[in-house]
């Protein structure tokens, strides 16, 4: 009989059963509450509120941890491939050197994209957000195929979620081609995942593009790192979305879209823009850092804070690590670099950041890398999208799977007019 935990409301009381997850996690199911008593809860933000059970992956906020399907990320960043950590995050185990290989035959297969999708980047103008192409561009990937269909896409996710994965690093290449008007670079099976999109990113006709090794492994770590975050919101996007069976790329391209968002995936481009702004201002992090603390002042300290991590992110701490490795070894020098730890240095020992557990969260330092990887600033985030792509197939897998998944659909608390008839134009004041 599990464990519950009892309501006392002004007029009843009710009995709301207590859950454990295996991370000893508590959460009060309160599925039965309105029922029961007419009451709901609030919880703007869902800052308390789960909307899911999951196993793809655990992340605790206090401690700093994270791990897909169990594996710490600190492991996998070190040890483990982007294509393998889609794989375990898809399926829920490593892959054995047979499923691997034929993982990774399957993304070759299916890393073209219909030449009629070619046509639409030439609608963009020039100026148009990599981010806002790379979502349409998704979006019309279920315009190709049979089975995109609602049910169809749940049925067929192996190969849909292939397909996903495929192509939407060949989109994300044509899109940074279309905004330079360099020609598209196809993709070849003869490289890898990560190689294989740098060559579409970086080579053109003229002449060959040598994949230097230290990039590629860069590029492995950062996708790795951002592949999944439990439920985030643009995780949680793709899950409201898939809810009412839109399929699979219908639900990928609106958890783009949310992930665009400067205060989600769309910080790692606000942090390189603070980064310069504050370098071109002459480089007082101090003056910067007081302007982050007045709410009043309408500059924020982008890369700092997150709603989980109360700790330091765990993956900013790798990627901070990174920064060093990679830019030596690439010979690059970058000022903004230095600015990003002065920056940190001083907000560690300020009581404001201090007392809100505000540190440096997996966008703050990405940006120094990417840039050092030659890859500008209006593609930060669709690398973040990248990355996250193995995450939204397999919690969307996992929603699907599910036998309680129900269409996502909120209560609310009405404080709008009270009823009243309708005022003829005449009497109106
Ligand atoms: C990602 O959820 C995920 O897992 C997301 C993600 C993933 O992998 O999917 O980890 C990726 O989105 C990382 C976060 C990237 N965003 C930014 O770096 C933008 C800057 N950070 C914030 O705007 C903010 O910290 C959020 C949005 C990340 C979190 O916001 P919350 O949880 O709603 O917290 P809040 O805004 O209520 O802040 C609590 C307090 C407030 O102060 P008080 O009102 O209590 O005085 O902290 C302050 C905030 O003003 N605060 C900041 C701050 N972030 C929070 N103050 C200055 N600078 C900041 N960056």
């Amino acid at each position: 009989m599990p464990e519950t935990a009892i309501l006392q409301l002004p007029d009843q009381s009710i009995e709301l059963p207590l859950l454990t997850g295996t991370e000893d996690e508590k959460a009060v199911d309160i599925s039965k509450l309105r029922a029961q008593t007419g009451y709901i809860t609030l919880d703007t933000g869902f800052m308390n509120t789960g909307s899911c059970t999951s196993a793809v992956t655990f992340l605790d906020g206090e401690k700093g941890i994270l791990r897909y399907r169990g594996y710490p990320i600190e492991q996998l960043a070190e040890h483990s491939s982007f294509v393998e950590v889609s794989y375990l995050l898809i399926y829920g185990e490593l892959p054995t050197q047979e499923q691997l290989a034929s993982f990774s035959k399957l993304l070759s297969q299916h890393s073209l994209i219909h030449e009629g999708l070619k046509q639409v980047f030439g609608g963009f103008s020039k100026s148009a957000h990599p981010m806002v192409i790379l979502s349409a561009m998704v979006a019309s990937l279920s315009a190709y195929y049979s089975e995109a269909s609602g049910k169809a896409s749940v049925e067929n996710l192996d190969i849909n979620g292939a397909r996903l994965l495929a192509k939407i690093r060949t989109i994300a290449a044509f899109s940074y081609k279309k905004t330079i008007g360099q020609p598209f670079i196809y993709p070849t099976d003869s490289l890898a995942y990560v190689p294989n999109f740098l060559n579409m990113m970086f080579a053109v006709p003229a002449e060959p593009y040598e994949i230097h090794p230290d990039v590629a492994r860069a590029l492995e770590l950062l996708l790795i790192l951002h592949a999944d975050h439990e439920q985030n919101c643009s995780t949680s996007t793709v899950r409201v979305v898939g809810s009412s069976m839109a399929n699979v790329y219908a639900s990928v391209a609106s958890g783009i879209l949310a992930l665009w968002g400067p205060l989600h995936g769309g910080a790692n481009q606000a942090v390189l823009e603070m980064l310069a702004q504050i370098q071109n201002d002459g480089g007082d992090v101090d003056k910067f850092i007081k302007l982050g603390k007045d709410p009043d002042s309408g500059f924020r300290l982008m890369g700092f804070g997150h709603r989980v991590y109360k700790n330091y992110d765990p993956r900013a701490k790798i990627i901070k690590s990174a920064c060093d490795r990679v830019l030596s070894s690439l010979g690059v020098q970058d000022p903004l670099l230095d600015i990003a730890r002065k920056l940190e240095e001083a907000t560690l020992s300020d009581s404001y950041f201090v007392e809100r557990k505000l540190y440096p969260n997996v966008d703050f330092y990405s940006g120094i890398i990417y840039r050092a990887l030659g890859i500008p600033a209006n593609m930060f985030t669709v690398m973040f999208a990248l990355g996250r792509v193995p995450g939204w197939i397999a919690q969307w897998k996992e929603m699907h799977e599910d036998p309680r998944t129900k269409i996502a659909r909120p209560r609310q608390l009405y404080t709008g007019s009270l009823i009243r008839d309708y005022v003829p134009m005449s009497q109106r004041g």
